[in-house]
């Protein structure tokens, strides 16, 4: 038996500091955007970085600081930076790494707002990004390197395809080319894997989701590892490994050692561009981190339950969900998330956009909504929403039909949602039926108002609505 504490009471206890002056036992929430100095040479010591209290919340806040070491513990990485959103995380992340010049390889199932930072925003500043289209063909990664690469980005598990990612596999491919891999947890969250622990150098996190779970506020991540070496190849590095005066002419690998990127990405990027989390937000995050386990627990059961009944129902074509045996993806769930694959998935009915439609406004417990990781459960459909900005093309290509729908899964009770699910396809049946009346209308001019009745009448009733959800 092990003395290491478990996730559940880490996410309780972890990184706690308790408070000396009040005792108090809830850390508070230190709303003050500056901090006193005691003396002329406190002040002087704090610039000069050889004193570590607080100076400005945006250089660090003690409320912040403690989500930063939770985090930081949970993801078992070496440090981490709190930061205003998901966005403002993988920004700070890529530009501790990259400058004008260098190169990206992504997979391609990333979020869209990813995709934009990297193909719009970074690329304008001179950084290019290739995109893998399986991300498990770790030959097409390692074909996808040149001399300029310097990062390799995916996510663990993205949306809205529930595609596990091979962490090791793509970890073991960047390192020979000397290339950092920084993964996007923010759908599996550090309950359902690690990357850390599976050779992944940075994590990333929108926090807005299961992190705070509550979907009252923003908040982003950056974790790092503390684990790449980035006096290996100095000169792939100079930002890291040049002398700074602001450093007495160290270099932050000589001053930091393996903290170099992080303690960079904090002072020279983070706090230079501001996207500084309120402290009031960070306590709402850490309010939601003390019950992540048991909520992505619950998240997950009731996602498996809903993808396994979805699989059976005559109308659903396909069932994205990396749970399910049949799934291309099953192997690496198993592998990487022993815990469940998460709760965020997607499902294609027969009947395409006219099914979706019906399907989404019939439903009254899930909300129709662009967020994830809620304890509400969230539907939506990508084609119109998410990825409207892609060809039908591309979009066909990462088998994002018309039909397709996507649910973040909550933690309600699952015979509601299944109930509510029911509704969905109740009113997809109408839809087909009314479609076969008007066909039948058109071909034999001879109306037929008993079809759409037999449909609905094959013993699949819908329940009075039952609940009022009052949240849309
Ligand atoms: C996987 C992933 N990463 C990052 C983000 C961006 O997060 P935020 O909205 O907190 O900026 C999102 C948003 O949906 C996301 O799904």
């Amino acid at each position: 038996m092990t003395d290491e504490p478990g996730f559940a009471t880490e996410q309780v206890h972890g990184g706690f500091l308790p408070d000396t002056t009040h005792g108090a036992r809830v850390p508070a929430i230190h709303m003050s955007s500056g901090f006193l100095f005691d003396d002329f040479d406190q002040a002087r010591d704090r610039f000069a970085g050889t004193d570590d209290g607080y100076t400005y919340t945006r250089l660090g806040n003690p409320t912040n600081a403690d989500v930063e070491r939770r985090v930081a513990l949970l993801e078992r990485g070496a440090e981490a930076i709190l930061v205003s959103s998901g966005q403002a995380a993988a920004t700070v992340a890529f530009l501790g790494l990259l400058q004008a010049g260098d190169h990206v390889v992504s997979a391609r199932s990333i979020y869209e707002g990813t995709r934009g930072l990297l193909t719009q925003n970074l690329g304008r500043l001179g950084i290019e990004v290739d995109f893998v289209a399986d991300a498990r063909d770790l030959d097409a990664w390692a074909a996808a390197v040149r001399p300029n690469t310097k990062a390799f980005f995916a996510e663990t598990i993205p949306n809205p395809k529930n595609d596990v990612l091979d962490i090791a596999g793509v970890a073991e491919t960047a390192h020979p080319a000397g290339v950092p891999l920084i993964v996007d947890n923010t759908l599996a969250t550090p309950y359902l894997v690690r990357p850390v622990e599976h050779g992944a150098d940075i994590v990333v996190h929108s926090a807005s989701k299961f992190l705070s779970g509550h979907g009252s506020g923003l908040g982003g991540v950056v974790v790092d590892g503390g684990t790449f070496d980035w006096s290996a190849s100095p000169e792939r590095w100079t930002h890291l490994t040049s002398p700074e005066r602001s450093l007495g002419g160290q270099s932050h690998v000589d001053r930091y050692g393996t903290r170099a990127y992080v303690v960079y990405a904090r002072d020279v990027v983070s706090s230079r561009i501001g996207p500084t989390p309120s402290p009031f937000n960070a306590f709402l995050l850490r309010q939601g981190i003390e019950t992540l386990s048991l909520r992505v627990e619950r998240h997950s059961a009731n996602a498996l339950a809903i993808a396994e009944w979805l699989d059976q129902q005559p109308e659903v074509t396909s069932v994205d969900h990396a749970g399910l045996a049949s799934s291309p993806y099953h192997d690496l769930a198993q592998r990487y998330l022993p815990r469940g694959a998460g709760s965020v998935f997607a499902f294609t009915l027969a009947g395409g956009e006219p099914a979706a439609r019906a399907f989404i406004d019939a439903v009254q417990l899930f909300s129709r909504m662009t967020h994830l990781g809620d304890v509400r459960s969230l539907i939506l459909h990508p084609a119109t929403t998410t990825h409207a900005g892609r060809t039908p093309e591309e979009r066909a290509e990462q088998g994002i039909g018309d039909g397709l729908i996507r649910l973040s899964v909550g933690i309600e009770d699952v015979a509601d949602l299944l109930r509510d699910l029911e509704r969905g396809l109740a009113a997809v049946r109408g839809t087909a039926a009314a479609g076969r009346e008007a066909r039948l209308a058109t071909a034999t001019d001879v109306a037929t108002p008993d079809v759409a009745t037999a449909d609905l009448a094959l013993g699949h009733t819908v329940p009075a609505p039952h609940l009022i959800v009052g949240d849309r």
